[in-house]
């Protein structure tokens, strides 16, 4: 599948994750075989008046910053308007928006799904899907702003009774999308199991650029039936690489027919603190630290005595304390 301008080989993308998808956690995923990731949404409006008043450090700017070693990444951008989208995508194809060193992404993709009441209450995120027309004005705005390859990632209707991704995909289509990605879900079964993946079908038979079938993946044959049914140019895979950036290792392997080798503890645990390390890098030991006790507290479910690792971790404030935690989990694991 060829995602913008760049072709995939198997087409695992990592999906957006708000508090998540950072550069440390990006760049460990395309170590294992994602081939495509994603900034968590960045508002359009914040960007904007980020840069107007500009005091204390950037908060904004620094989540749509890329290096080699993430790529190819795409910035999400999320909001209502389309000159507030035109702008951002502007700045940012632009590169002096960041303030510091960062390159450019490989394209802009638009949050036409995210469900939490503080955002689609400003009638963004997945409130768009109520307003298709309006939909196809933001995509139209960003591709006249920008030369960057655009996408949009939408849920298959706000509920149940308004299931209407099909004209959607057809509405974006037309105002120019270089590809969608679509997550089986209506805005209003927010997380809930089952996805439907008819819809996510209907809407691969009736656009003609690539989509991207997306919900509940948590393993290989979960993607390879996603694909198999969907009829979908590649998935994308969100919570089930949290603690498992090993899972697109374990789908590119399948796609392939070749055997994959779950990972041990002990790669577990050196691939947890490796992770913890880029974060700290990224953000600080302070910082790192704090965020990082989420991240290792997924890579250690499902080792005994995990509990008091995750109690451990929580008092930690270093690196080495950190570490010091995951190695006595490992060695009680043995
Ligand atoms: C913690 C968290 C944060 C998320 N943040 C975003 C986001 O910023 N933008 C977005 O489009 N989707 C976001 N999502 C939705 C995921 O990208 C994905 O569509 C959804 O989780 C379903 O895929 P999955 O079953 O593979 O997790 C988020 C999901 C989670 C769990």
């Amino acid at each position: 599948m060829t995602v913008g301008q760049i072709k995939l080989t198997d087409g695992i993308l990592l999906g957006p994750m708000a508090g998540v998808t950072d550069h440390a956690f990006r760049q460990l995923c395309v170590e294992f075989g994602a081939e495509y990731t994603f900034s968590e949404m960045i508002s359009a409006k914040a960007l904007y008046y980020e840069q107007k008043t500009r005091k204390g450090p950037l908060r904004t700017a620094p989540l749509a910053q890329t290096f080699d070693s993430d790529r190819p990444f795409g910035v999400q951008l999320f909001g209502n308007d389309p000159a507030f989208f035109a702008e951002a995508a502007r700045r940012i194809e632009s590169g002096d928006y960041l303030g510091f060193q960062g390159k450019i992404p490989d394209s802009l993709d638009i949050n036409m799904g995210c469900p939490v009441a503080k955002v689609t209450s400003n009638g963004e995120g997945s409130a768009l899907l109520k307003d298709p027309l309006l939909c196809g004005r933001i995509v139209e705005s960003v591709k006249k702003a920008t030369r960057l390859p655009v996408s949009a990632k939408i849920r298959i209707g706000w509920d149940r009774a308004h299931i209407n991704a099909k004209e959607i995909g057809h509405i974006l289509e037309q105002s120019g999308a270089d590809f969608i990605t679509v997550h089986g879900r209506t805005r209003d079964e927010l997380y809930r199991p089952g996805v439907s993946r008819d819809v996510i079908g209907e809407v691969c038979s009736s656009v003609s650029v690539p989509v991207v079938a997306n919900g509940d993946i948590w393993n290989a044959s979960d993607a390879i039936s996603m694909l198999r049914e969907t009829g979908a140019a590649a998935v994308m895979i969100a919570r089930g690489a949290l603690g498992n950036p090993w899972i697109f290792r374990s789908v590119k392997k399948a796609l392939r027919g070749e055997t994959f080798v779950p990972p041990s503890p002990e790669e577990k645990i050196s691939v947890a603190l490796s992770h913890l390390r880029a974060l700290i890098d990224l953000k600080g030991e302070t910082v790192g630290t704090a965020e990082g006790r989420k991240h290792m507290a997924w890579y250690t479910k499902g080792f005994k005595n995990s509990a008091e690792c995750r109690s451990r971790m929580m008092q930690a404030g270093t690196y080495e304390e950190m570490k010091d935690a995951l190695e006595a989990l490992l060695e009680s694991n043995k």
